[in-house]
């Protein structure tokens, strides 16, 4: 029988249905709300509601489980890359043989960057944020890639997704040689994703970069953890702009947007300034959490809105720190042995073990990405080439949703009542 809740106002009672997911997640379905009570929902920064139902991500906060599309984060961690999740978070399977060669050589084919697009990284003083950068160029891509603007068939949409998850690298690279001075370098058809990215980053003319094969498959984790996290701020951005029937260049361009925040994808630099703050200062760890309990500051790196017990990734990352760091010969970083002793001595106090604060993503890919020379100013660029594929299998399935409609919270009105128009002469 159809599970139901029941809801009594002013005396009348209604009943919605209660809508289950494939993993026993219940919902009550008040999209009649309004209509049959007159009444709205209030759940400001929407921690219990559900804007949509959705087939990519699972998450369950309390026993810290993250798998896409069903298969665990640590499966994919340990077996697959960054463009087999992609394709896997896209479409919803793992590519065969021909799907994989098809998806690689689209990407190929789509890494270059118009010549007059180019021009447009001028415009930037040298000192601009990358993130800003790589908003306004996704949005820019828009005005070189007509037949993307409207996306029909299958077929177009793989080359559109391809051609955005190519291109943010390509972006992101050359938006890191401009803040140098440096000329741009073209991508490289034979090498793959991850490598071709530190090409265009650290290649210069006549001086190849060698890619370190651990290097390349470290980049590739961290990239791979960060492809999706269902509803987040992000992506319910990408989602919210989305159903405007916006394009996927303007709506991954406000994706980005709302990653850079320091709450969100911006944490990533926020840890590591925390990390140098401590190290340089001298001050001792309990010092820096008695300033973090008398809320001075945030530890960042720490609590998240679903994770109540651990975060995955962050665990994957903590295990990885090590093994990447002697792989690639640092055999002493100071940063990881603070935040070892920062994790060490959070988790014993109450006030974070009370609030089920535990190390998130962010606490532990800075180490990784500075480790592998990654500036702390990409940072946060990189988690946004990470989460570019989440973004689009949001907005595709979306838009494969026919019940989508425009996104349009309401509110509760808290201003003035009825007032008259005050003539200029009249104002006290
Ligand atoms: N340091 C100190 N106190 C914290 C922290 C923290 N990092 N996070 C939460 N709290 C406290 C918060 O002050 C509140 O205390 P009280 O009950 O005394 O008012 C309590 O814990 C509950 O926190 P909340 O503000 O209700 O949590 P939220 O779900 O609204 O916020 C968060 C989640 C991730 C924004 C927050 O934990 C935070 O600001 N963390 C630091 C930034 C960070 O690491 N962000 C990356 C998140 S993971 C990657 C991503 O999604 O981008």
């Amino acid at each position: 029988m159809a599970r139901t809740a029941t809801l009594t106002f002013e005396g009348k009672k209604i009943e919605f249905p209660v809508i289950e997911g494939s993993e026993g997640e219940l919902g009550m379905d008040i999209s009649k709300l309004r209509a049959q009570t007159g009444l709205i929902t209030l759940d400001p920064a929407y921690g219990n509601t559900g804007a949509c139902t959705s087939a990519i991500t699972f998450i369950d906060g309390e026993k810290g489980i993250l798998r896409y599309r069903g298969v665990p984060i640590e499966q994919l961690a340990e077996k697959s890359n960054f463009i087999e999740t992609a394709f896997l978070l896209i479409f919803g399977h793992l590519p065969n043989q021909e799907e994989a060669l098809r998806f690689r050589r689209r990407l190929t084919d789509n890494a270059h960057l118009h010549e007059d697009f180019k021009h447009h990284f001028q415009g930037f003083p040298t000192d601009a944020p990358p993130m800003a950068i790589l908003s306004a160029m996704i949005n820019t891509l828009a005005c070189f890639e007509h037949k993307f603007l409207k996306i029909g068939d299958n077929e177009s949409f793989e080359e559109a997704a391809a051609s955005l998850i190519s291109k943010v690298r390509t972006i992101a690279a050359y938006t890191y040689r401009k803040s140098r001075g440096l000329p741009y370098v073209y991508p490289d058809p034979n090498r793959r994703y991850v490598s071709n990215f530190l090409h265009m980053m650290f290649s210069r003319p006549y001086q190849d970069y060698h890619v370190d094969e651990d290097v390349e498959d470290a980049l590739n984790m961290v990239l791979l953890l960060h492809a999706d996290h269902e509803q987040n701020c992000s992506t319910s951005t990408v989602r919210m702009v989305g159903s405007a029937d916006a394009s996927l260049y303007s709506s991954a361009a406000a994706g980005v947007c709302a990653l850079w925040g320091k709450l969100h994808g911006g944490a990533n630099v926020e840890v590591l300034e925390m990390l140098e703050k401590i190290q340089t200062s001298g001050m001792s760890i309990e010092d820096f959490l008695k300033r973090v309990k008398d809320k001075s500051e945030l530890l960042m790196g720490f609590g998240h809105r679903v994770y109540k017990n651990f975060d995955p990734r962050a665990k994957i990352l903590k295990a990885a720190c090590d093994k990447v760091l002697a792989k690639i010969g640092i055999k002493n970083e100071p940063m990881l042995d603070i935040a070892r002793r920062l994790e060490e001595a959070a988790l014993k106090d109450s006030y974070f073990v009370d609030r089920k604060l535990y190390p998130n993503v962010d606490f532990y890919s800075g180490i990784i990405m500075k480790a592998i020379g990654i500036p702390l100013n990409m940072f946060t660029v990189m988690f946004a080439i990470g989460r570019m594929p989440g973004w689009i299998a949001q907005w595709r399935e979306q838009h494969a949703d026919k019940s989508t409609r425009i996104a349009r919270p309401r509110q509760i009105y808290t201003g003035p009542t009825l007032q008259d128009y005050v003539e200029p002469d009249k104002r006290a």
